[in-house]
Order: C-alpha cells, then structure tokens, then sequence
C-alpha cells in the first residue's frame, strides 16, 4: 500500500510489477526533443502517456495537470514538476495548477489563509522564477477551495465511490478524519474537470507526478471509466518521476532541514550545502584513484544529472572521469558547488521580481 501523505522511499521496480506502471523509455523514441528528465530517465514510468504522445505530434488539444499542496518551502526536489511544466507549455498544452488548499487543510492541518500565503509567497514565487509563465492563457491556476466546479464535481464523482474502496486503497483507519477522506475525491475533480463542457470538453490529459500519488490517478481512472457515459471521459494519463535523494541520503524532505536545498536558500548556504552531500566516492583518495567512484550512489552526482547540467556530452564526461578514477570528490563538490551558486544566483534575484506577480495572481480582487 502507498499512503502519498507520509511516503518513504519507493521501489520503482516493484511498482511497476504490483501496479500495471509501464516503463517510460519504451515511448522516449516517439518523443520529439524530450526533456531531459525524461530522456535521462528520471521519469521512469507512466500509464497511457501514448495518448499524450500523439496528441503532442498531431498538435490536438490536451491538458496538464499538476497540483501543489502548500505545506512547507519548496525543495529542490519539487522543481522538476516546474521543468516538466514548462516542456509542456513550450509543447501546446493547456495546464491547470490545483493549489490543494483543501488537502493541507483535512491532511495538515494548514488553515485556509496560510495556505494562500504559502502558495503565493513560496509555491508561485518559485514556480515564476524557475520560468513558467503564467501570462499564457492556456494556463490555470486556482485554490481548490474557490474553485466551485472542481468542488462540485468532486460531490458528484462521490456518489459512486463506496468507503471499503477508499480503504482498499489507502487503507484508511477508522479514526481517518472524514475531510482527509473525501479530499482524494477534490484531487479526482481536479483531474478530470479540464474535460468538462465548461473547459472546453473531453480531452487526453496527463498528471506529472512522483510515485506517492499514484493511488489518487488509479482513483482517478477508476471513477472517469464509471462515469464514461455522462461525462465522455478519457481516462488520464500519468507520469512517474523518481524522487531526489536527501544531501545525507534517504528521501530529501522539507520537514527534515538537513536533508534538503531550499529555493529559497542564498546562493552561498545552497553552494555550501552541496559540499556535504553524501557522495560516491572511496575511503581514501589512492582507492579512488585505483577503483573510480560510483556516481549511482552519489548525490552530487544526482545534483547534476536532474538540474545542474543540461549538455548530455558534458555530463557523460564526469561520469567517466569519475568511475575511471581521474577526478577526485573534492575538485567535483567544488565544480558542482560553484554551478549550484551560479543557478541560485539568478533564481534569487528572479525570486525577488516573481513575489510582485504572484500576489497579484491570488489577489482577492
Ligand atoms: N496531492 C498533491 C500533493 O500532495 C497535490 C495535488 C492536488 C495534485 N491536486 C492534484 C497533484 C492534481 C496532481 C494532480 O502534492
Ligand atoms: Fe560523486 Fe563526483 Fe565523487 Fe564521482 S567524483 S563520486 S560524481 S562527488
């Protein structure tokens, strides 16, 4: 069972197996400059991304949704929904931004108003800065709790889904509040109202994820096949992503300052933070020299790979300099911190700016 409020590391091979993911690099041919996350195979699953697959290369609509749920700042880790955003804005999708308000309420405890400020001050701050615009107007975003639709739908989606499914899937005790209950059932409505007649009609969809919310889209696809005959459904597509690794190993978590590069941090703290990261590297400088390192079981090395370095040449380059034993940890800790003070430094003056247009986004008025 995943339980997505409180999930530990994953064993991508095994969800495959249990739940019916496929592998994602079955379709990367098919896909016309793919972002590297992708070709990398950081996302390394899907189910139905074919569908996605064709409606980018016949240029037909679709849309994207993705949700932020306001519950703390944002770590490196939650940048790559931002990157995948972004590939799919430059590749002709409608996006819808779920600010799962209702979930930190029933899951968190978040109130209301604390959400609104997380999601303007830390979640869309960011998400402007990393280079989403929200000018498009194929873009969407909203609070669930203001958005009636999606409210409204979930009431509806509700009236057949029965409570021995809901602990089938989640495995919800019986002290589970009953708001924590039903906000999977506002997250199903966030998924599926792009394709209600008020947004313009049925359409492929697709939900860029991490693992922990694989049991909302199998939710999901379960209730759109049962109410294919009133609402035309297509059932959506999801992806996986792999989740980044903590600096000291384990899962990287807000909750757990140690393990975790905040957006938010000065260039100088997030160089400095790279630096203690758990590397791939020997115990003594000669063995390293004899054996190389192992940039698998290295977090600079991941660092790299998911954000800091786009050209694929260069990364293969330090990979071999690594595992043939030519460079050292300590000269490629000082390589990738100074790229991490690069990055942070124009993300933080961006950061500055972007706090103006995210208040106006969620102003009141
Ligand atoms: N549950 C998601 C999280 O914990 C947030 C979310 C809300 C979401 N609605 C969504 C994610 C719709 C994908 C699609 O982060
Ligand atoms: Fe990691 Fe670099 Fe050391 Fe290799 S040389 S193990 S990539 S820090």
């Amino acid at each position: 069972m995943i339980d997505p409020w409180s999930s530990s590391i994953v064993d991508y091979e095994k969800l495959k197996e249990q739940f019916g993911i496929k592998p994602f690099a079955d379709l990367i041919d098919e896909i016309k400059n793919p972002h590297p996350l992708m070709s990398r195979g950081i996302i390394f699953g899907h189910r139905d991304y074919k569908r996605i697959v064709h409606a980018i290369k016949e240029g037909n609509s679709y849309s994207v949704v993705t949700g932020m749920m306001p519950s703390g700042k944002m770590h490196i880790g939650h940048k790559m929904i931002v990157d995948q955003l972004i590939w799919y804005q430059k590749n002709g999708a409608e996006i819808f931004i779920p600010i799962a308000d209702m979930e930190s309420y029933s899951a968190r405890g978040i109130d209301f108003e604390t959400s609104r400020e997380l999601a303007i001050y830390e979640y869309i701050t960011n998400y402007i800065a990393l280079g989403l615009n929200f000018e498009n107007k194929d873009l969407h975003i909203y609070l669930q709790s203001e958005n009636k639709m999606v409210v409204d739908l979930a009431y509806k989606l509700a009236r057949k889904v029965n409570l021995s499914e809901m602990k089938a899937i989640y495995g919800f005790l019986t002290s589970t509040n009953l708001a924590h209950l039903y906000v999977p059932l506002i997250q199903v409505a966030d998924i599926l109202h792009p394709q209600l007649e008020e947004c313009g009609g049925p359409k492929p969809t697709v939900v860029p994820v991490g693992p922990d919310q694989d049991p909302h889209i199998r939710l999901t696809r379960d209730i759109a096949e049962r109410f294919k005959s009133q609402f035309n459904f297509i059932t959506p597509s999801s992806t996986y992503h792999r989740f980044i690794t903590g600096l000291i190993g384990g899962k990287m978590s807000s909750s757990k300052p140690k393990t975790a590069i905040f957006l938010s941090d000065t260039p100088e703290v997030a160089a400095k933070k790279i630096k203690t990261a758990k590397t791939g590297g020997r115990e003594s400088l000669d063995e390293q020299r004899e054996r190389g390192g192992v940039p698998e079981d290295c977090v600079v090395y991941e660092t790299l790979l998911y954000h800091l370095i786009p050209s694929d040449n260069k990364l293969k380059e330090l990979y071999h300099e690594c595992v043939e034993g030519t460079i050292m940890c300590g000269e490629c800790k000082q390589k990738a911190s100074e790229m991490m003070r690069d990055f942070f430094q124009v993300l933080s003056k961006k950061r500055e700016k972007a706090k103006y247009m995210a208040e106006r986004i969620l102003s009141k008025d």
